[in-house]
């Protein structure tokens, strides 16, 4: 629920780093304007890459040429894993830890962002399904008739984060590289409310894992731009080549994703029929209502 203004009032929401774009995505020098939680913020990076981030003042409107470090009053601010975050709140010192992606051998990159509209957690519930890989993604994330979510562990860890493990589905062409169809094993972490991950195995490495996030930036309550990101082991196709297959699964759940009613994710554990609600969205439903979100989504009464 948001302020009458459609602001967020949320503590815990607030308090986090939210992405607003790819730092190579972003031209240096110029000033950026996107919405984050129902309020207009703008931003900038140095040619190094060092953002300023602040909530959206008329002397400084899209495109203005600005010197970041000479801006005043701004909010906190930050480039990492690819992304300029900010925060609307008083953020922590670090949100969380991506250890493979200071790797060597690992292409790190932007593969998309995309205005959704829906709410953040919609998004994260989306990417956390596994369920609908033969319906929506025929032929590349599943096939049918195999259908069927083999059991999985699900668990919050000390980080309080969502960890569900030993996630297997068969994949028909489940990366951009794959030739044939597998049995794909998969990890999903909640890294925060509107932060996701996942953890494949790798065609190219088999004992390591490619990793693609999706890290969602709420621009209002039922509309979300969806970052993401990409950490491959693989080094055989064009990122240009990867980025095509990243947009073709997600054109496909954009219109699944947008028709979706109601927007906002009801947390309430009757809401909706448990065909949708396997274990890992019970979990996350029931993590953001004892987290206190309720932006974005419809509280349990
Ligand atoms: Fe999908």
């Amino acid at each position: 629920m948001a302020a009458a203004n459609g602001a967020c009032q949320d503590r815990v929401i607030l308090d986090q780093w939210h992405p607003l774009a790819a730092v190579d995505e972003t031209e240096p020098g110029v000033v950026h304007a996107t919405r984050l939680l129902g309020q207009p913020v703008s931003f900038a990076v140095t040619p190094d890459g060092r953002p300023a981030v602040w909530r959206t003042r008329g002397e400084l409107p899209a495109g203005t040429p600005v010197d970041p470090e000479s801006v005043t009053g701004t909010l906190p601010s930050r480039c990492e894993f690819l992304y300029v975050w900010t925060s609307l709140g008083d953020p922590p010192e670090r949100s969380f830890e991506i250890p493979e992606f200071f790797e060597p051998d690992r292409r790190n990159f932007n593969g998309s962002t995309i205005g959704v509209s829906t709410s953040a957690p919609r998004a994260v519930e989306n990417f956390l399904d596994m369920g609908h890989f033969p319906f929506v993604h025929d032929g590349i994330l599943g096939a049918e008739p195999r259908t069927e979510v083999v059991d999985y562990n699900v668990a919050v860890d000390g980080n309080n984060e969502i960890w569900a493990t030993e996630c297997q589905f068969w994949q028909p062409a489940a990366s951009a590289t794959a030739t044939g169809g597998q049995m794909v094993d998969y990890v999903y972490r909640i890294l925060q409310p509107y932060s996701i991950m996942l953890y494949k195995s790798c065609p190219a490495a088999p004992e390591r894992m490619d990793l693609i996030g999706l890290f969602v930036q709420a621009t209002g309550e039922e509309h979300c731009r969806a970052h993401m990101f990409l950490s491959l082991v693989d080094d055989e196709s064009s990122i240009g080549f990867i980025r095509q297959f990243v947009q073709t699964i997600f054109a496909q759940d954009l219109p699944i994703i947008e028709n979706q009613n109601p927007k906002q994710l009801p947390l309430d554990p009757q809401a909706e029929t448990p065909i949708r609600s396997d274990r890992a969205s019970i979990l996350y439903r029931r993590w953001l209502s004892d987290l206190g979100v309720t932006y974005g989504v419809i509280p349990a009464a």
